[in-house]
């Protein structure tokens, strides 16, 4: 495979490469002007936008050279999951009162603003995807199909409903992986897959990034638990405690923080096993997993 890696700079531009499309693309909504004050606040507010870099990442690991065909597909992860942060915070869910270090959308605007701005930006998603212009149609509805399975019932959803089930009750590590591997594992999985599918990817690689998409989902929500115990809400943006707070079993209530970080290192070393037929084109995806793994907020 030839090489045509990214450089670090090349790939902290991608941050910003993702937060020009979600720009462009709320600019363009005609949706009413107090909603699309809401969905500017939640989207264009921070983010690290890791699920965006995935599709960009995979993309070019693959040997996709117009990254652009990743644009409308990178920013549709990105709105799904700022919908799912909007309403993850809610009253009825977490009632987290702060998220990327500003008031959370039902505290800045009202709950309902909340209700509306997340189901807006969640179809916004669908949207950025069959109006992708530069993509076949039929790639388009493959790309629909993965992601609304790892958003709905049995993916992002369902996941959160097990968490939600999880206040005030003991889970099995067992029950754990498999709620985490739902509600954060699913759309990070998707974000891989969506690389993978522009990339034309062929069986071997399919099955490689996708254990490696899983992984790196599984991995991601270790360390989200991990950094709500021992980080701080200025560290993070967002309360921290919040899992405590709400008598939730996490990694670290269930495990203990030592055996926590136990299986992230576990994960950390799957995640590069599953890069390793990539070779040198790996190498940013490598950095990626080693930022999720070891970030602070
Ligand atoms: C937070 O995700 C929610 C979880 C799935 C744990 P991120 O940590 O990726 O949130 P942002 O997009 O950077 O704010
Ligand atoms: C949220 O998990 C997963 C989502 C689907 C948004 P958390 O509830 O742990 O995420 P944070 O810690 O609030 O970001
Ligand atoms: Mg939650
Ligand atoms: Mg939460
Ligand atoms: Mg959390």
């Amino acid at each position: 495979m030839a090489s045509n890696r990214l450089n670090q700079s090349d790939v902290d531009s991608l941050r910003s490469r993702a937060d020009e499309q979600l720009t462009n693309i709320l600019d363009s909504s005609t949706a009413p002007p107090q909603l699309k004050e809401s969905m500017h606040y939640c989207v264009l507010s921070g983010g690290k936008r890791i699920r965006a870099t995935l599709v960009y990442l995979v993309c070019n690991a693959l040997g996709v050279s117009e990254l652009s065909l990743a644009d409308q597909p990178a920013a549709a992860v990105e709105l799904a999951h700022a919908y799912s942060l909007v309403h993850d915070d809610l009253p009825a869910m977490d009632d987290d009162d702060m998220r990327r270090g500003k008031p959370s959308c039902h505290v800045q605007f009202d709950e309902a603003t909340a209700i509306l701005t997340g189901d807006a930006l969640q179809t916004l998603a669908f949207a950025s995807i069959t109006q992708a212009e530069n993509l076949p149609v039929a790639t388009r509805l493959t790309m629909l199909s993965e992601l609304t399975k790892a958003i709905g019932g049995e993916g992002m959803v369902g996941g959160q409903v097990i968490d939600l089930s999880f206040e005030n009750r003991a889970a099995s590590e067992e029950e754990l992986e498999h709620m985490h591997h739902l509600k954060t594992g699913a759309l990070i999985r998707a974000s891989v897959r969506l690389g993978c599918l522009l990339a034309h990817a062929d069986e071997e690689t399919n099955a490689m990034l996708n254990a490696f998409g899983q992984n790196l989902g599984l991995a991601f929500q270790v360390q989200d638990d991990i950094l709500d115990a021992t980080a701080s809400s200025a560290e993070l943006g967002k309360p921290s405690g919040s899992d405590v707070n709400s008598q939730k079993s996490t990694y670290v209530t269930v495990l203990g923080l030592p055996e926590a970080r136990q299986r992230l290192a576990e994960l950390h070393a799957r995640t590069n096993d599953c890069l390793v037929h990539l070779g040198d084109n790996g190498r940013s995806l490598r950095q990626l997993t080693d930022f999720v793994i070891t970030r602070n907020h």
